[in-house]
């Protein structure tokens, strides 16, 4: 595991983004594990300059995201969708068609979970995969349990996501009770993550993960401790309680 401590959000965004575009530079073709949340909208903001300002090239390059909400439509402002199309791919020159995020209104969930599983096999696996981290240790949608999907699979959110990602909707009633999320597993697949973490909030959470012995269910995000290519980015607030 490599960790990388920056002083702020900025420092981390920068790094994390110039990561993606030498993959991209490298393999125009590459496969990208895109997420959703606060966290990556800079890294993503800085990858929009890139393309603008340098020319990075998105024209062969695959994405999918991690994870939607079950029952929200992609042209529902609070779907993870429209959350990508808004924050990247509307302004780069990426092929839409090439873009994949979890379908939340799939008619059979359970059969399609098995399908976006088999779709990213067919892509060639993921290349990287970018991570934020839930305040309770969870990644994607995978929360804390007695135990984990390997798997993409429909899972039920804890009342405490679902109380912290209510910030985004008119109310916590609002915010859907299940998602659709890529596995522990098929996260593991992909062959370099990085995890990305900034202010005080996250303290916790990768305290969790920089200080842990065990690998637990109960910490989702430590299984990416098992991963042979692993870069944490934090800045110094979600560091703090890790010194
Ligand atoms: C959501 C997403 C996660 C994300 C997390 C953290 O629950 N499903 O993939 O990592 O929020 O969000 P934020 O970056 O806004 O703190």
């Amino acid at each position: 595991m490599k960790l990388i401590v920056e002083k702020n959000y900025d420092c981390i965004s920068k790094i994390a983004a110039e990561l993606i575009a030498n993959e991209i530079r490298k393999n125009p073709n590459v496969v990208l594990g895109l997420a959703t949340g606060s966290t990556p909208i800079g890294t993503y903001k800085e990858l929009i300059r890139m393309h603008k300002e340098e020319g990075l090239d998105f024209s062969n390059v695959r994405s999918f995201n991690l994870d939607e909400y079950l029952g929200l439509e992609g042209n529902n402002p609070n779907s993870y969708r429209f959350f990508m199309n808004e924050n990247l791919f509307n302004h780069i020159n990426i092929d839409i068609n090439n873009t994949f995020v979890p379908d939340g209104k799939a008619s059979e969930p359970r059969e399609y979970c098995k399908l976006y599983d088999k779709k990213i096999e067919d892509a060639g696996g993921i290349d990287i995969q970018i991570l934020g981290l839930g305040e309770n240790g969870h990644i994607a949608f995978n929360e804390p349990d007695d135990s984990l999907s390997i798997g993409t699979s429909i899972v039920d959110l804890t009342e405490e996501t679902i109380k912290v990602n209510s910030r985004f909707f008119d109310s916590p009633e609002e915010v859907p009770k299940k998602a659709i999320t890529m596995g522990i597993g098929s996260i593991l697949k992909a062959r370099k993550i990085i995890l990305l973490a900034n202010g005080e909030r996250k303290a916790e959470a990768i305290r969790n993960i920089l200080k842990c012995e065990r690998i637990s269910t109960q910490n989702p995000a430590s299984f990416i401790l098992l991963h042979h290519d692993v870069t944490i980015i934090v800045d110094e607030e979600a560091y703090s309680k890790s010194k």
